[in-house]
């Protein structure tokens, strides 16, 4: 398989430092560290207090690039993954872009949800293989407490806010991948923009009706446990199939690293798997659910407690709103 892979050369992340831990969302709305931590795994999550989502990225992107040893201006392509950015247009990648000196680069935003870190690293790796592009920079920033609803307990409690980000280049080991999406779960979770008002607008849309409720705008909704049965049977599914593009067997996985949803969602794909609970990575305890940067910021995290070693093989795997779902296996 030797020149179909990837090489992450450098990760980065930047956590807010503004930890809420569950006893405050008690003080918000009726819930209690006693139903939070069992039902999710979430002890504290970092919020947002005067950070950007844009700004997160350039933080975390900075960080990869330092820890890679890669000039800025080597980047050719910054590719940012984010359901939650700061503008409509620009991309956020163009923002960083200027922010971390990469004047050749091409930017691209996409937004795939919670997997967005693992569509994006099989987009870098697409581009990496066409020829003209040899360094990416892949970068995953969230501010999920932009959208979140404060006043719906079910959902309030689940989500943090921060970035991670890889230096991905072309390399000797091998890969699989496995990415695919379910519209007809689309109206799972969503968050919708506000209504088209011009003056020249006789006619405007109503919000359809959801759960027996017209749709806000801008707040995310999401029929929790339609999401968490959809997310146990996809993950395993997309961690098989990407294994066996790369001709590997999940025993032959060193590291499981899932997106950090929901405690139990990871234990019942690891045990669909056949894999104990210790190779799986778990960081939900103090991240919660990022969306798209769970998945680089617990990577970022195992390579910092030295969790890595070269060779190993490596599956991220993800699931959110769309709903899409993927994995992808790399050798480290
Ligand atoms: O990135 C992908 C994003 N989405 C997800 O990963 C979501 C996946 N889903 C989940 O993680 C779980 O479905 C939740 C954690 C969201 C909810 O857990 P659940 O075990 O599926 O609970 P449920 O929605 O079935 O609710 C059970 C009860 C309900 O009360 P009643 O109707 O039985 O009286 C809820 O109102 O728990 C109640 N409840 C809460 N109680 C205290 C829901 N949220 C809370 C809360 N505190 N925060």
């Amino acid at each position: 398989m030797a020149g179909t892979g990837i090489t992450i050369c450098g990760m980065g992340s930047y956590l807010p430092d503004n930890f809420v831990d569950n006893n405050a969302y008690a003080q918000i709305v009726d819930t209690s560290d006693e139903w939070i931590r069992p039902r999710t795994g979430i002890v504290t999550r970092p919020i947002a207090n005067g950070e950007t989502t844009w700004r997160m990225g350039a933080a975390a992107g900075r960080r990869a690039l330092e820890r890679a040893g890669v000039d800025p201006k080597e980047v050719d392509l910054i590719l940012v993954t984010s359901v939650t950015p700061d503008f409509l247009t620009p991309s956020m990648s163009c923002v960083i872009q200027q922010e971390l000196g990469c004047p050749d680069a091409m930017c691209i935003d996409a937004n795939c949800a919670c997997t967005g870190f693992v569509y994006g690293l099989d987009m870098a790796r697409r581009y990496l293989y066409s020829g003209d592009v040899d360094t990416v920079l892949l970068i995953s920033t969230e501010m999920l407490s932009r959208i979140t609803n404060y006043a719906d307990r079910s959902t309030c409690v689940l989500f943090g806010d921060g970035a991670g980000a890889a230096v991905v280049r072309r390399g000797e080991g091998l890969y699989g991948a496995h990415l695919g999406a379910d519209g007809t779960g689309y109206g799972l979770m969503f968050c919708r923009l506000p209504l088209p008002a011009s003056p020249f607008t006789h006619n405007p849309p109503q919000p359809d009706e959801i759960y027996g409720r017209p749709e806000p705008d801008e707040q995310l909704v999401m029929a929790g446990h339609e999401v968490y049965k959809f997310a146990v049977k996809a993950m395993p599914q997309a961690v098989e199939k990407a294994c066996a593009k790369a001709g590997l067997a999940p025993s032959e996985l060193k590291w499981v690293v899932p997106h950090q949803a929901n405690i139990r969602i990871i234990q019942t794909a690891m045990k669909n798997l056949g894999l104990p609970m210790e190779q799986a990575w778990v960081s939900i305890d103090h991240t919660g659910n990022m969306s798209s940067a769970t998945i680089p910021i617990a990577l970022d995290e195992m390579v910092q407690a030295g969790a890595l070693q070269r060779g190993d093989k490596v599956v991220m795997v993800g699931f959110g709103a769309g709903l899409t779902y993927g994995a992808a296996v790399i050798e480290w």
